[in-house]
């Protein structure tokens, strides 16, 4: 079996690749730009594998993306997890994410049925659907509703690989997943930012009230979750993934602060994220009843075990958080500036 696996040298394309590959008579071709999020070192142990091949091509690049399908074909599937996926990065400017998410996935669409790839399953997320109340989750028919370019470019997405099955009856396959964190996660999300910070004697950022619920799910739980939609998810379907795991910022920040035996003064409020989705829940049972996917890690242990994961691979994050990491939080603190205390030297 040959897959094309977009965005593999990501948080979670790395995750999905080393997966794969564990997989007999599996052969993976990584179609990944390399961009700022992207990183080697994430499947440096996988570069020697016969059965892997990365290919540095933007997903937007119309000519590239052919002559890449055309060199390896046939393609038996498409996983398509390349995007510009950080919120507060879309804040700052809305087009990348357009290019990338948008028209990123129309090219790969148009050229998956041109040279008639496989199944091609659409790697998307539950902010598409926009922020809950108190109550209630986001089920497969919740409608969209995007309130960040990020999520909006997302939903732009979903909503071309939906047609695509519908016009052309290409075999497209939507996920949708919660909140990932785990190894290799770029330090501009929440909890490897905060850890990070914590083992630098940082202070860790809280955006407005820091009541924000968002629904985390270990990333070895939502690459399994993956594979078991491209061998059994039916055609046409979205399919959430979560593992009913919400957690408010503030207790996100509490459970850290105790693991790391930080003290509670490291964190500080900052302005809110403008647009700020206030709560996300999945309702994931259509998963776990057609696939039989169940995820396996509890957060409280999972969470030590990243922890811990940071602590013994400090050379990875250190490499990362310098240079154009730096230029990216100036523009972020100009942004989100000034209604309360900024924290003074982050990161
Ligand atoms: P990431 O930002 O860590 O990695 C993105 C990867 O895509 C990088 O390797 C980057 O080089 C590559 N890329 C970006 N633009 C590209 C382009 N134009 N052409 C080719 N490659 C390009 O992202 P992630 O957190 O691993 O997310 C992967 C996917 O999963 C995304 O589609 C995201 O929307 C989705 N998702 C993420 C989460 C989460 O919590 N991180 C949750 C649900 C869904
Ligand atoms: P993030 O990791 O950016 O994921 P998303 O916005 O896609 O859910 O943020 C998770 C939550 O943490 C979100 O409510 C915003 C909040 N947050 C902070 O309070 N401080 C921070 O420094 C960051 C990056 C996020």
């Amino acid at each position: 079996m040959r897959v094309l696996v977009t965005g593999g040298l990501g948080f979670i394309g790395s995750h999905l690749v080393r997966r794969l590959l564990a997989e007999p008579d599996l052969e993976v071709v990584n179609l990944d730009a390399l961009t700022y999020a992207g990183n080697l070192a994430n499947l440096a142990d996988c570069a020697s594998d016969a059965h892997y091949r990365w290919e540095r091509v933007s997903v937007a690049d119309r000519a590239a993306v052919r002559t890449v399908f055309a060199r390896y074909q046939p393609f038996d599937a498409v996983m398509h997890l390349a995007a510009e996926s950080h919120v507060d990065r879309s804040i700052q400017s809305g087009l990348p994410f357009v290019e990338t998410n948008v028209m990123g996935t129309a090219v790969l669409l148009e050229a998956a049925r041109e040279y008639r790839a496989g199944r091609f399953v659409q790697v998307s997320t539950d902010e598409v659907y926009g922020s809950l109340g108190s109550s209630g989750r986001f089920s497969e028919s919740s409608p969209l509703n995007p309130n960040s370019p990020y999520s909006a470019s997302k939903a732009g997405g979903d909503l071309l690989a939906l047609a695509a099955y519908r016009t052309y009856g290409q075999d497209v396959v939507v996920t949708r997943c919660s909140n990932n964190y785990g190894p290799y996660q770029f330090p501009e999300k929440l909890i490897p930012l905060w850890v990070t910070n914590g083992m630098e004697d940082k202070p860790w950022p809280l955006y407005g009230d820091g009541a924000q619920v968002r629904d985390w799910i270990h990333v070895a739980d939502h690459v399994e979750g993956l594979w078991r939609v491209l061998q059994h998810g039916r055609s046409g379907e979205i399919y959430n993934l979560g593992a009913r795991n919400e957690r408010s910022n503030r207790e996100v920040a509490a459970t850290l602060l105790a693991m790391m035996g930080l003290l509670p003064s490291t964190l500080v409020p900052v302005a809110d994220r403008p647009g700020h989705d206030r709560r996300y829940a999945i309702d994931p049972s259509k998963a776990e009843s057609e696939l039989g996917w169940r995820p396996q890690h509890n957060w409280e242990p999972a969470l030590a075990e990243t922890v811990a994961w940071y602590r013994t691979h400090e050379e990875w994050w250190r490499a990362i958080k310098s240079g154009a990491y730096r230029e990216y939080y100036r523009e972020q603190y100009r942004t989100l500036a000034t209604v309360r205390a900024e924290p003074q030297e982050n990161p």
